[in-house]
């Protein structure tokens, strides 16, 4: 099947506009991706006509609304191959959907139980088990990467003990681009008792996802990563573990019975999901997955591989000076560089007024930064709709801004 790069493009049209000037050329994808038109339209569609709160009226518009959020479960569900949607819990991002895991399962562990998280995590899935740690006595535990950005599977192996209880690790990082071999480390922890917790946040938008194939335990993205609308994001975990686990934040809607003499919880997922939720976001996260369908997951990665392998060769080949952070194979459409000694504030600044849109700075990954010893990097990450075009635009004009960094 032909990639019919004009019609993917036609679906965007903030990417026809311009910036000083200059087209727009976004490579900021691993930040956040554009929206296609049939997003949006479901917005506006579901302010215009279905608005009403979910799970709650007897009338009409509540039940309207309610079915198109649950059509959003079902597209989530479907998307990862999720066993059942009462194991599909709608959050406000990945960040919370990590929080909800690190708190609530991090009740079922005991002081001087082990967590192995990785030096190239988010701060995301860092920051809520350091909390966690501080609150239960909990031991965190890093694997190093590789020179290439590959994680160091040997020193993985060699970090379980009798007390690992947790695994939580990024399928793709959004530095390297390192995608990790999620399934052999789920077999590892699982031959060792632990569960393991994925942040897909930069999984889904670029491979294919099967949970059961993984065999995760708890599985976790951001809707605006994927073509939907911000605010939305998903928790896959496996029923078992969200049975035994207790609320993450008391509401209504996950309760089963309140009295002041105690309180029960609602069925699955709703125990989950305190408050009203965003059911204009999930009714519109549907269109994503439908959008991203109607091209076919694997079309996209294999365009971005191509829009990677064509940049990155250009950029060694013809950019003096440059450093890429990351080569590991198979790694996604990410491209973390320095130019010389040139302060990546810098040369994204440039790049900017060129109407190149990157990501400057540590990425949230701090911990990431001090172990390849910089202080940040210059990012371009790709999506389904960028072209080899922009990339050979972005590097002409990286040959015409590297003299002026230099000097
Ligand atoms: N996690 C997002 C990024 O890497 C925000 O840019």
């Amino acid at each position: 099947m032909i990639y019919d790069i004009n019609s993917i493009r036609s679906y965007f049209p903030i990417l026809g506009r311009s910036v000083y000037g200059k087209p727009l050329v976004y490579l900021d994808n691993a930040a956040t991706s554009q929206t296609p038109r049939p997003v949006v339209d479901r917005i506006d569609e579901m302010y215009y006509a279905h608005k009403a709160n979910v799970h709650r009226g007897v009338h009409c518009l509540s039940q309207e609304a309610t079915d198109a959020m649950e059509l959003g479960r079902e597209a989530a569900r479907r998307f990862i191959n999720a066993p059942s949607t009462d194991e599909v819990i709608f959050t406000r991002g990945t960040t919370e959907g990590l929080n909800l895991v690190a708190s609530s399962y991090g009740q079922l562990l005991e002081p001087g139980d082990e967590v192995i998280l990785t030096v190239m995590e988010h701060h995301s899935n860092i920051v809520p088990w350091q909390l966690l740690a501080s609150r239960r006595g909990i031991v965190i535990k890093v694997v190093p990467c590789l020179s290439d950005g590959s994680l160091d599977l040997d020193a993985y192996r060699e970090l379980f003990t009798d007390r690992t209880r947790v695994v939580s690790v990024c399928h793709a990082s959004n530095v390297l681009g390192t995608v990790n071999p999620v399934a052999q480390m789920s077999r590892i922890a699982h031959e060792h008792g632990a569960v393991i917790c994925i942040d897909g946040a930069q999984g889904v938008p670029h491979i294919r996802v099967d949970v059961q194939a993984i065999g995760c335990d708890f599985y976790i993205f951001s809707s605006h990563k994927m073509y939907g609308p911000t605010g939305v994001g998903i928790l896959y975990g496996r029923r078992e573990l969200l049975d035994r686990m207790p609320p993450y934040q008391g509401g209504g809607e996950m309760i089963g019975h309140v009295s002041f003499d105690g309180t029960t919880w609602a069925e699955l997922p709703y125990k989950f999901e305190a408050g009203t939720p965003d059911y204009v976001g999930a009714a519109a996260f549907t269109r994503a997955v439908e959008w991203i369908d109607s091209i076919g997951i694997d079309a996209i990665a294999a365009h971005e591989h191509k829009l990677l392998e064509h940049t990155t060769r250009r950029m060694i080949d013809e950019i003096d000076g440059i450093r890429i952070f990351g080569s590991a194979p198979g790694k996604c459409a990410v491209i973390s560089f320095l130019i010389d000694r040139a302060h990546h504030y810098d040369t994204g600044m440039l790049l900017d007024k060129l109407g190149f849109a990157v990501r400057t700075g540590h990425h949230c990954a701090q911990p990431l930064m001090q172990s390849l010893g910089i202080e940040g990097t210059v990012r371009a990450s790709f999506a389904a709709y960028n072209t080899i075009d922009e990339a050979d635009r972005f590097i002409d004009a990286l040959k015409r801004i590297a003299p002026l960094l230099d000097a």
